[in-house]
């Protein structure tokens, strides 16, 4: 615990300095430098308590994201569903299956499942969805097809470049915002063309600048 706790605040310490000693410099030279890419754990697909797969309910059966990750466009976090979600079907739906055993358990015991995180960026950098959601980025660009995987896995980096890179130039990844979970949407002209109409619009100016991520 001790080693983890000061390999934190030292990252924090590192941070709090970078920004300090560089914030005023709006240099390529900084970006440059700060970009390099570390990549952090792409392919990362840890182990889960429950084989459940977003093949089998979000891409054959068609739930919407939103139905178990409701809090995605209206807080910073993305909320994993508590049991009694899966329940809702499962206490009709395959109920005695052995591979239910720990959501009933701890439907039956009120305490939660242990789902291991996969996406995860250093405390020290601010993240929100809401935010993403909201200007129209969709959990694809950032994701990848989930409603394909059986097991969820990280696709991409989530280093500060990988963040920059679209901070600069959002528009290839803007879509309209009912299309967000549509992981499979196909534009009908240029996405690049439909995104800069819809910055103009909603004024989407994402932060560049080190203090937008790092607070
Ligand atoms: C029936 C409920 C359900 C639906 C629908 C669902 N998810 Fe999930 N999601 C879960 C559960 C449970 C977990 C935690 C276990 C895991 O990682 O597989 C999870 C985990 C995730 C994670 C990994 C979170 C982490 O730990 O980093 C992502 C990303 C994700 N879901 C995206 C999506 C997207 C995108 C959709 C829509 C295409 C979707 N989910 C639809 C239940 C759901
Ligand atoms: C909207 C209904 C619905 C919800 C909500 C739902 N499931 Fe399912 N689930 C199903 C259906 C339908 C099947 C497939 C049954 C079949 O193959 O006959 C299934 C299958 C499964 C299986 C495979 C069971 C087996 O015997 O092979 C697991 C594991 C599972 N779900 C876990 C979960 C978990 C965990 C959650 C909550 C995060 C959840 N489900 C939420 C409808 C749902
Ligand atoms: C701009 C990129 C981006 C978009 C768009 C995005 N996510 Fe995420 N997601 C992330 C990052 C980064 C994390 C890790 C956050 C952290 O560690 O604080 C994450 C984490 C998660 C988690 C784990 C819980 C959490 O909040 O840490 C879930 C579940 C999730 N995302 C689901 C979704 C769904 C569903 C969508 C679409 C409705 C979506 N995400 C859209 C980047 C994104
Ligand atoms: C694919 C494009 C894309 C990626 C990747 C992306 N962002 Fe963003 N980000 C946006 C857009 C678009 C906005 C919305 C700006 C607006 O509404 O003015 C935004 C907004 C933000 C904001 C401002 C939120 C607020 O409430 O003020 C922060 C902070 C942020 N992003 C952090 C991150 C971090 C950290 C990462 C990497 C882990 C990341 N972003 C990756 C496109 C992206
Ligand atoms: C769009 C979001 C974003 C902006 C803007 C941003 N960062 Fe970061 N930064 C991140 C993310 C995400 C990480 C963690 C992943 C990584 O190390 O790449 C990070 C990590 C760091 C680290 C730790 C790197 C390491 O390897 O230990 C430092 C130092 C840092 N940022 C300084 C800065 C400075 C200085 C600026 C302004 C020039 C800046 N950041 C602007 C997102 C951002």
């Amino acid at each position: 615990m001790a080693a983890i706790f000061s390999k934190t605040s030292d990252l924090i310490l590192k941070v709090a300095g970078a920004v300090i000693g560089l914030g005023a410099v709006s240099g390529i030279a900084a970006f440059a430098y700060l970009s390099y890419p570390t990549v952090i754990d792409t392919g990362y697909q840890p182990k889960q308590p429950v084989a459940y797969s977003h093949k089998l309910h979000a891409g054959e059966l068609g739930l919407n994201c939103y139905y178990c990750h409701s809090t995605v466009y209206k807080a910073a976090f993305a909320a994993v569903p508590g049991t009694e979600v899966c329940m809702g079907c499962h206490s009709q739906v395959r109920q005695a299956s052995p591979r239910l055993e720990v959501v009933r358990q701890s439907y039956a015991s009120g305490s939660p499942i242990h789902w291991v995180k996969v996406h995860d960026v250093p405390d020290y950098v601010f993240f929100n969805h809401q935010a993403h959601i909201n200007a129209g980025v969709s959990c694809v660009t950032c994701h990848g097809r989930v409603d394909q995987m059986e097991e969820v896995k990280q696709v991409k980096p989530l280093n500060m470049a990988w963040c920059i890179d679209c901070h600069r130039n959002p528009a290839p990844n803007i879509r309209p915002a009912d299309k967000v979970t549509q992981l499979d949407w196909v534009p009908d002209r240029p996405a690049e063309e439909i995104g800069r109409e819809i910055i103009a619009q909603k004024h989407i100016d994402p932060p560049t600048n080190c203090s937008g991520c790092h607070r």
